[in-house]
């Protein structure tokens, strides 16, 4: 297949360029570098450097190539930041999205892969783990964006019969996750714990969420990418795991011996989340292969490896 894959210098999608390479696919990555990385791009992918809010760069890929798949990463992807700028937030993950669909109808695109968000578009669970049918209540922008993407998409399949999978990650981890910002406990926590710095645990630490590795959502990637009709899947582990076990489990495999510390609450932040990832398993046969000590243990070795005692 010819793919267009958007955020592919990121974390995820960079993991789904390799997956998309090896299996003998031809890739061109639209990514505007603001969270990515170049070095993050494998040999054998295009990279177009470009916002996806640019009309006429993203027109100018889609005239240059016929892609039978978009698979769709890019992302404003910081929470917070999707409550300071809502307006930002949705430039890029309504707005660019829908300048992209715009395209794979025009050009005759058969399917679109998108990465949602579990966490973010439940909003507050009243049942855990959450299946794909629990109630849709996102508590902030980028959860509001990630649902209307969803919608949208089941627009376009509806109306002009574009095959799409939404696939509802719960919290992603791994080799290459950017340890920048706010999101991303692992990578942030790994990274503070090798350079001998001390995380700060948010509250009391007993906050939940549901970690997946990232090879594991690579093989769900590639699970969806040759479907039609118009899905929407859970990609988690089932498993609740809260922040203090998150640090210990790091603290273990860096071989630290930091000692817990807590800073204030984050307000509004989600108490628990947890999804259920019944409806794929039995639909597709996926389920998650990596479990959370295997991937803390890969996670530490790759930041060990690849940057070691950085600030
Ligand atoms: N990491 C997680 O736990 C998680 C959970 C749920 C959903 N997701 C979704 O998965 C996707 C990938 O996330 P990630 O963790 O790899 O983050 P990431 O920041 O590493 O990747 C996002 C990529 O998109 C690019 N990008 C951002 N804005 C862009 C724009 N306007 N135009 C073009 N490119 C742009 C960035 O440069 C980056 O390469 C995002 O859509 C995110 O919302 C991630």
């Amino acid at each position: 297949m010819n793919i267009l894959l958007t955020g592919g210098a990121g974390f995820i999608g960079s993991h789904i360029a390799d997956a998309y390479l090896a299996g003998g696919h031809q890739v061109t990555i639209l990514d505007n570098l603001s969270t990515g990385r170049r070095s993050n791009v494998p040999d054998g992918a295009v990279i177009v450097e470009a916002d996806i809010r640019d009309q006429d760069a993203v027109r100018r890929v889609f005239a240059a190539s016929h892609f039978d798949l978009v698979n769709h990463h890019a992302a404003q992807m910081d929470v917070r930041k999707s409550v300071a700028d809502p307006i930002y937030d949705a430039s890029v993950n309504i707005l660019g999205v829908l300048t992209l669909l715009q395209e794979c109808v025009r050009t005759g695109v058969k399917r679109v892969v998108f990465a949602s968000s579990g966490g973010a578009v439940y909003g507050e669970q009243e049942s855990f783990p959450a299946e794909e049918s629990h109630p849709t209540r996102p508590i902030s922008p980028y959860g509001v964006a990630k649902l209307t993407t969803e919608q949208y998409l089941f627009y376009y399949h509806a109306v002009f019969g574009l095959n799409a999978a939404c696939l509802r990650y719960a919290n992603v981890f791994g080799p290459r996750q950017n340890p920048e910002g706010e999101a991303g406990v692992v990578a942030i926590f790994t990274r503070k714990l090798l350079a001998g710095q001390k995380p700060v645990i948010n509250g009391d630490g007993k906050q939940t969420r549901d970690y997946v590795f990232v090879s594991d959502v690579v093989r769900a990637n590639m699970l969806v990418s040759e479907r039609t009709g118009f899905q929407v899947f859970n990609i988690g582990t089932g498993r609740e795991t809260d922040v203090n076990q998150i640090f210990h489990g790091i603290r273990q495999a860096v071989g630290s011996a930091c000692p817990e510390v807590h800073g204030d609450a984050k307000k509004g932040e989600q108490r628990r989340s947890v999804l259920s990832y019944a409806l794929i398993q039995k639909t597709l046969g996926w389920q998650p292969t990596v479990m959370l000590e295997e991937g803390l243990s890969r996670t530490v070795k790759f930041f060990r490896e690849e940057a070691p005692g950085r600030e």
